[in-house]
């Protein structure tokens, strides 16, 4: 090898060897990511190890229906719709009907589309409609849209799971923002209050794991329901 590599490059070789290792090539998630960025969506879905880690989660709580707050180009959606059985469930919520549209065509392609409903609005109008027509519990929820509304998101996941259910939440390091109290970028606002709320909720017991890789310094909450 070269020169010493700078610390993000060797969080994206390691990375990279992760994912050879542990992920490998699939035509149907190499081409979900491929046809995100040949419609310019933004290269923000999960790395590849993370998107199998959702998937093993999502089947270490034997998850039948899954919910997820932010679709983009359905990379991550892919990854959780594979860790449900034949009659399983992922409900999907995009507010950019281009997003939405190249997702369709990603779970299509993955042959998942019996098994995934992506709903098209302001995720927060979608929640209050799912739980007005009696959808869920559902068994697993991660939350992955604007960071400004995660403490409304959370508040949703409480009320659509049951004793059991797993909340994820990417994005909440963000470089280590998440630590900046006089911070006044929204996403940092509301990243920190959704750390407490969810500190302070009996009901779910949680914790994060900072994260670095192809995407730079971040991190994920995990929750699981209790009651
Ligand atoms: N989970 C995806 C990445 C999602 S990126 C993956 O890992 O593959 C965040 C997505 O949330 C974007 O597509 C963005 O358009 C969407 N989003 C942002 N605000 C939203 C809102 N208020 N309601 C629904 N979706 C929203
Ligand atoms: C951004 C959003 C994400 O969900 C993510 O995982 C990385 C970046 C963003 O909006 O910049
Ligand atoms: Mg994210």
């Amino acid at each position: 090898m070269g020169a010493t590599p700078s610390p993000r490059e060797r969080w994206e070789q390691v990375d990279t060897y992760i994912a050879e290792l542990f992920v490998g090539h699939d035509p149907v998630l190499d081409g979900a990511l491929t046809a995100s960025r040949d419609a310019g969506l933004p290269p923000i879905n999960v790395a590849p190890n993370q998107g199998k880690l959702l998937h093993l989660l999502a089947q270490a709580v034997g998850a039948r229906r899954v919910l997820e707050v932010g679709t983009l180009a359905g990379y991550s959606t892919i990854w959780l719709a594979r860790a449900l059985p034949e009659d399983g469930r992922v409900v999907t919520l995009e507010i950019e009907p281009r997003h939405a549209e190249v997702a369709r065509e990603n779970v299509e392609r993955a042959g998942l589309t019996h098994i995934v409903t992506i709903r098209v609005g302001r995720a927060l109008d979608s929640l209050a409609e799912l739980a007005a027509e009696g959808a869920g519990p559902f068994d697993f929820v991660f939350i992955d849209a604007d960071k400004q509304s995660n403490v409304d998101y959370f508040e949703w996941a409480l009320r659509l799971t049951r004793a059991g259910s797993l909340i994820v939440v990417d994005n909440v390091v963000r470089d280590g923002a998440v630590v900046d109290a006089a911070s006044e970028d929204p996403a940092v606002l509301g990243t920190r209050r959704l750390n407490e709320r969810m500190a302070a909720e009996p009901r779910v017991s949680v914790t994060e794991v900072q994260t670095v890789g192809i995407k730079g310094y971040d991190g994920f909450a995990v929750g699981l329901v209790q009651s």
